[in-house]
């Protein structure tokens, strides 16, 4: 697995000042330095994305098809309710990893559910800045 695609939903964009009781103060810069060092490491190559409009997301889960081996996803709130998203990953069926900074099964009972999860290889919740390294680990185990 060596060219992984990136995903991080709606609102990701805000962290560092995004409810920091919630999601911390790590931003989406720091993410994206740390899955940077991490795939160097790994020699992965990463084109990363983060967008608020589910039709961007699902834009780049198709082109993907042309170059990915995996996606790396955490899908915000569309986790909980978007079918489209969900139907995107299953149709170009590459191998994909759900991750959340929080563990969303401690949370709100809205955010218990995901619609994503069946059609990823796993997920991974709770655990901030980790929970993309571990994911990203998890993603290039055979
Ligand atoms: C999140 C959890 C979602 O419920 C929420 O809507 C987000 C962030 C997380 O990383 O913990 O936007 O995906």
């Amino acid at each position: 697995m060596t060219n992984i695609l990136i995903l991080h939903g709606p609102n990701l964009n805000l962290l560092g000042t995004r409810e920091p009781g919630v999601y911390g103060t790590v931003t989406l810069a720091d993410i994206n330095a740390a899955l940077e060092r991490e795939a160097g490491a790994r020699g992965i190559t990463l084109r990363v994305l983060q967008s608020n409009h589910e039709g961007a997301l699902i834009d780049a889960i198709h082109e993907a098809r042309g170059w990915a081996d995996g996606i790396l996803i955490n899908p915000g709130a569309f986790t909980h309710y978007s079918y489209a998203l969900r139907d995107a990953i299953a149709a170009v069926g590459l191998p994909a990893v759900e991750v959340h900074l929080s563990h969303i099964h401690a949370r709100e009972p809205f955010r218990h559910t995901s619609v994503i999860a069946p059609v990823c290889r796993g997920q991974i919740s709770g655990f901030g800045l980790q929970s993309y390294l571990l994911g990203l680990a998890a993603l290039v185990v055979d």
